[in-house]
């Protein structure tokens, strides 16, 4: 309940955002019903272990309660299954041991319950799933176990086994919902901020209803990165995603669509954050820039006869456009068109603007998940395209400031941009849930991450 309160605050804080927005589908398949079934058959034992009343003796002359305890619930088998455009079906056998603290000895007693029950998956007020139990049937037994030849005993315990049928009937099903509002709680997880990066943040929500089949369920959920508590909007409306069919990989538990629209979110975080910005400043005889005007001005005569002494360049790298991510079948590649200004400092430390360059610079995009995040590393693509668009120093022979030039922003803006890459963007996740062995597939247009998953527990 309180965590129920405290998501509702949380999203009463969050700026709402009305754009449609990128769009990830996750897909659970039967594999995660096997891996939920696995690790929920403690939780459920648990859920199971009601609290049974006193029996009422009412066979003497004064009424005799009986107390009564579940000693063991045995639960060899817990199946989920997916039900075609409804849900999941659940179905349970277990044997419950009862020990009965009757006069002169207590005595067990083992009944054998089946369990059937219906689970709806939803979208809750708060764009979480939530589940509900709209059918629960317990199936009881009947005891075997009536060794004891006193009739006036036997008698008893057939009453006794009455009531604790009945008690069982009612509290079974009730059992199970308190299971499954905890599990809600913890779906409802999914909405948290997550932090990609310095000031920003992503969070995922459930768009809609999600769709079933005798397969998997899916869950189209859309991520909305914010920048300093601002949504980042993209400049056009992203059309809705969908995870082709083909994609389905019956074995893997999890398979998670990332539209090229969440991609094109995250680039255009980078470039309005201004993380890719540099500026590289150039001390004399350091390794850092080892740029300055008398390295510039044996390429560049007029740099030569402005700054007869040398002085210390600058250079500041700015993006002037958002990175373009583009998804090929099996490859992804990254555009970060920046432009570079090249200043040199005078002897009043003021700055002195030489020229300006337009650079495009390919890179190869490589993938991968980590901890629950989408993480990337770049490298460069053939030449970085440089071209002069403004200069203080007349002529410049691009073939021959090409190299000097690359060499000195290349590396510390890949740097960067490997570092902000590698901090990655959180998947869609709900607390204490990792994604195991994860694979990352590039299609045309989207990316698909196919995992396991582990829960903490
Ligand atoms: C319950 O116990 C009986 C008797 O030992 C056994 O035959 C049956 O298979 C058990 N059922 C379950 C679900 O464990
Ligand atoms: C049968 O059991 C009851 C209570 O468990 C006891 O009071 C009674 O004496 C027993 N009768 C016989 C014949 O053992
Ligand atoms: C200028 O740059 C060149 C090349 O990096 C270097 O060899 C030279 O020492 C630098 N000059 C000064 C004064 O820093
Ligand atoms: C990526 O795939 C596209 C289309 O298949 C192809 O044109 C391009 O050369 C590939 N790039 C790399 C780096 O493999």
């Amino acid at each position: 309940m309180a965590g129920a309160r405290g998501l509702g605050l949380l999203l009463a804080l969050l700026p709402v955002v009305s754009a449609p927005m990128p769009g990830t589908v996750v897909r659970l398949n039967k594999a995660a019903l096997s891996y939920v079934s696995e690790i929920g058959k403690g939780p459920l034992q648990r859920a199971l272990h009601v609290a049974v009343p006193y029996f009422l003796d009412r066979s003497g002359e004064v009424l005799q309660p009986i107390r009564i305890q579940i000693v063991n619930v045995h639960l060899p088998q817990f199946d989920l299954k997916f039900i075609a455009d409804f849900g999941i079906r659940l179905s349970a056998a277990a044997n419950f041991t009862f020990k009965i603290f009757r006069v002169p000895e207590p005595l067990e007693l083992t009944l054998p319950v089946e369990l059937l029950a219906d689970a709806r998956v939803a979208q809750s007020s708060i764009e979480t799933p939530v589940i509900s139990i709209p059918y629960c049937l317990p199936l009881l037994g009947y005891s075997s176990d009536f060794d004891d030849s006193n009739s006036t005993s036997r008698a008893l315990l057939a009453l006794v086994q009455e009531h604790i049928r009945a008690v069982l009937s009612n509290k079974l099903c009730l059992g199970v919902a308190s299971l499954v509002q905890e599990f809600n709680a913890h779906l409802g997880t999914l909405i948290g901020l997550n932090p990609v990066g310095p000031e920003s943040q992503i969070r995922y929500t459930m768009i809609n209803e999600p769709t079933v089949t005798s397969d998997y369920i899916s869950f189209d959920i859309t991520a909305v990165l914010f920048l300093l508590g601002k949504p980042i909007i993209l400049p056009r409306d992203p059309p809705p995603f969908a995870l082709p069919e083909h994609v389905h990989d019956e074995d893997t538990t999890a398979t998670v669509g990332l539209s090229q629209d969440l991609l094109d979110s995250a680039l255009l975080l980078l470039q309005k954050a201004g993380a890719l910005n540099l500026d590289i400043t150039g001390q004399l005889r350091s390794d850092d820039n080892p740029l300055n005007t008398s390295e510039l001005g044996q390429l560049i005569p007029e740099v030569a006869h402005q700054f007869p002494e040398p002085m210390p360049v600058v250079i500041k790298v700015r993006l002037r456009a958002t990175p373009v991510a583009t998804l090929h079948p099996n490859n992804a590649t990254l555009r970060l068109q920046p432009f570079v200004e090249v200043l040199a400092v005078t002897s009043n430390s003021a700055f002195n603007s030489l020229f300006t360059l337009d650079v495009v610079v390919d890179l190869s995009l490589q993938l991968s998940v980590s901890r629950a995040k989408l993480q990337g590393t770049t490298s460069v693509l053939g030449d970085i395209q440089l071209a002069v668009s403004y200069s203080n120093v007349g002529f410049i022979d691009m073939g021959q400031v090409r190299a000097l030039m690359g060499s000195v922003f290349e590396k510390p803006l890949l740097n960067q941009l490997n570092a902000l890459l590698g901090i990655g963007i959180s998947l869609p996740n709900v607390v204490n849930l990792l994604y195991v062995d994860p694979e990352v597939f590039v299609y045309e247009g989207y990316v698909v991450v196919s995992s396991e998953l582990f829960y903490l527990h």
